[in-house]
């Protein structure tokens, strides 16, 4: 029902003020409680069954993963450690805008009047007297990257002259290898016979001081081709702020009356596992430490494009960078695919994680209407075509046309894909059965191994009024941007799902999942995302209700395969949506890690291998809710427990078992409205249970745990046996 209005939100491409400083008194929107809550803090008695062995299931071990689109320049400016923005002078930013008598949104203009995204100056500036920079597209550097800068220096310049570059919003500087690179060409009246020094250096923005500096010197600049530079930076302490840029300068008396054209410019900070061209480590380690199991790339919206044009172009996000146009990105901005399928395939490796790798089902959004733009079926085959080459790339042998390609780069090695995704939220369409239809056919007789993901399934309750058939062994991967309740009363919407829908087989994948905003009367979530409900930064309510759901989830291994939260990552000062898992600026003690990233982390480090069943003979589940699992490579179990309850709930486990020491670790805050934020990063995180002041009784065969479960918390309990 709210689908609709997300086709909006997804393409409106808003850009909202951040809020507060981590105040509950901020928020303008404020929750008191959870409205699926049963208000019954009597105690709950749990027995674990650890004897029979023939009750238990495996764990599904792919539930917890990730999912990475660029989104609120989560790539560019975000997990791709690339510091320098605009640095092709590619394009920034475009808009959308609703006209008056026109139906549905427009692409508009945003820095650039004529071309709604073109290239633009920005993020650049020039420094020293008439030193002038200006656009040049007459001296390309390669037909991707076909736009440059023009630096013209007065005949009177003198001093230091150059430019620089801001960043993204700033950028990071500390002791570290900066590895500094761009292309040069040389106008030949007036650079004749010359020589010329670079000299690049890492500089507060605000106080002109420098950090590093390098000098290239006597470089012959050619006039018919571009020059490659190359240097290093070595920063000897840490820069007191990220109001930090990068600059090129020139001693005015050696360049007088000269002109340069520059092109594609590159700063790379060290990075996640020292991959080039790779991943920032804060993020990226922020990532890794919630022990993730797999990837979802790359999206999201950004697959599918604004056209189908601006598609997601596997084949033309790889090899050196002056190779790679970038595109239009889905989320209002330009992407300079230097974070490309090579990449994404890297950090899978790098994580050791598997790749759920989404591939385009010949869908569009197309602003220009609602509805998007689909691929007839007459021109489907070239779409399978484009998703069979893309896997190939990936795991294909060496001598297989792609798979050579990827040889090529320099990973003979193949990526195995583990999971297919056909398109992304094609309910948005009323085309999908049969794109779905052929796309499957044609991959799984290619690659009968994988795991395919359908992401519509029971549509006949929408406008398009359709089912898709989805076979036994796939999956269906359904995405929740909701209210706290929806999830607390969805705890058990997995039990005998199969069965209740006739779905013999049919396996589920959480796509993407947060808790928009509060509790409404309605509980029809408002995609415009309205400040009195909507909830900016992961709150401890979302982390309980999303919790909730989750250990439903964790119930139901037969059924509940995969999940991730979505979006992953958000930069502070330009970001299309919230709530997010993690927020960035460039400086990186700003990285807030949230409460929805926190229960992540808790519940996906404490899987267990086999799910034991617990039975109740007081309470019942809401406001408690848990679950157990077997670890028999740690040997001990997990019992998982969210109490949703603004009152602690009494808690008896009976454990027919000797357990040497019982342990736990728990996610709890002030008030259902706590959120961490840069200014105050620490108010929902997981701290050691104390569990000496409440140890157990009865150790010995029949161990009986008692404990009273804190109001608003999540907790993982382990016996050690
Ligand atoms: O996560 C943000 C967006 O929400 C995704 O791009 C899309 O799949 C969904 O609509």
């Amino acid at each position: 029902m709210a689908r609709l209005t997300l086709v909006s939100a997804a393409l409106l491409g808003v850009v909202y003020c951040q809020n507060g400083t981590g105040s509950i008194t901020d928020l303008p929107s404020y929750m008191t409680h959870i409205n699926a809550t049963r208000n019954d803090s009597s105690p709950v008695v749990l027995h674990i069954d650890t004897k029979d062995a023939s009750k238990r299931n495996a764990t599904a071990p792919y539930l917890y993963g990730l999912m990475h689109e660029d989104i609120s320049h989560s790539g560019d400016g975000g997990i791709y450690a690339e510091l320098l923005a605009n640095r092709a002078f590619q394009g920034s930013n475009w808009n959308t805008t609703l006209l008056p008598n026109y139906n549905g949104s427009l692409i508009g203009p945003s820095e650039n009047p004529v071309e709604p995204i073109a290239p633009v100056l920005t993020a650049w500036a020039a420094i020293g007297n008439g030193t002038r920079i200006t656009l040049d597209r007459l001296h390309p550097l390669s037909s991707a990257i076909p736009t440059g800068i023009e630096i013209d220096f007065p005949e009177n310049a003198e001093g230091e002259v150059g430019f620089q570059n801001f960043g993204w919003w700033g950028m990071n500087v500390e002791p570290q290898t900066y590895n500094v690179s761009f292309y040069v060409q040389g106008n030949y009246p007036r650079n004749q016979e010359n020589t010329t020094a670079f000299t690049v250096s890492l500089r507060s923005n605000l106080t002109g001081e420098v950090f590093a500096s390098s000098t290239v010197s006597n470089v012959s600049v050619s006039f018919i081709d571009h020059t490659f530079v190359t240097t290093t930076l070595h920063p000897n302490a840490t820069a007191p702020n990220s109001n930090n840029t990068f600059v090129i300068t020139f001693d005015g008396d050696t360049v007088k009356g000269q002109t340069y054209y520059f092109s594609l410019f590159s700063l790379m900070p060290e990075t996640f596992m020292g991959t080039p061209n790779g991943l920032r480590k804060d993020i990226a380690q922020a990532f890794y430490d919630m022990n993730p199991t797999f990837l979802r790339f790359p999206g999201g919206n950004n697959l599918e494009g604004v056209s189908p044009q601006q598609r997601w172009k596997w084949w033309e996000t790889l090899g050196p960078l002056t190779d790679r146009p970038g595109r239009a990105g889905d989320w209002g901005y330009y992407n300079t695919q230097g974070l490309g399928l090579l990449e994404y395939l890297q950090w899978t490796e790098d994580m050791n994680i598997e790749r759920l790798l989404a591939v385009y089902a010949g869908f569009s959004l197309d602003v220009w209407g609602q509805s998007g733009a689909s691929y007839p079926p007459d021109r489907m085959q070239e779409i399978l075509q484009e998703a069979l080459d893309e896997i190939e790339f990936c795991q294909g042998n060496i001598t297989s046309k792609w798979g050579s390609v990827r040889a090529s780069l320099g990973h003979p090695e193949p990526f195995d894909i583990k999971f297919v995704e056909i398109g992304n939220e094609d309910w948005f369409s009323n085309t999908y059965p049969y794109r779905w239809e052929y796309l499957y056919n044609g991959l799984k007789a290619a690659y009968p191994n994988i795991t395919y993901i359908s992401t519509a399934y029971n549509e006949a309750s929408t406008s398009f009024g359709y089912n898709i058939s989805i076979p036994s062994g796939e999956l269906w991967d359904t995405h929740h941007y909701e209210e706290p309740s929806f999830f607390v009363r969805g705890f058990d919407f997995y039990d005998n799902w199969q069965e209740r829908t006739n779905n013999t087989g049919v396996e589920i994948f959480l796509g993407e999942y947060s808790a928009l905003q509060i509790d409404t009367p309605t509980g029809i979530v408002d995609f415009s995302f309205p400040a009195d409900v909507h909830i900016m930064y992961p709150r401890l309510v979302s982390a309980l209700s999303e919790g909730v759901y989750l250990l439903g989830m964790e119930r139901n291994p037969n059924v509940c395969k995969l999940s991730a939260y979505a979006p992953s990552l958000q930069d502070f000062n330009w970001y299309n949506w919230t709530p997010d898992m993690i927020g960035f600026d460039a400086d990186p003690s700003h990285t807030v890690l949230s409460a929805s990233y926190w229960l992540q982390l808790l519940l996906g480090s404490y899987r267990g291998t086999q799910t034991l069943p617990v039975t109740n003979s007081e309470g019942d589940f809401n406001p408690l809710f848990w679950v157990a699992t077997l670890d028999e490579d740690k040997n001990c179990i997990y019992l998982k427990v969210i109490n949703i309850l603004g009152d602690s709930v009494p808690l008896s486990a009976n454990i027919p078992e000797a357990y040497r020491s019982v342990n736990g670790t728990i996610l709890t805050a002030a008030d259902l409205n706590s959120y961490n934020y840069i200014y105050n990063q620490t108010e929902v995180v997981p701290k050691p249970l104390n569990i000496s002041t409440s140890a157990p009784t009865g150790y010995g065969d029949d161990a009986v745990f008692k404990w009273d479960v804190p109001r608003w918390s999540i907790t993982v309990l382990q016996f050690d046996l």
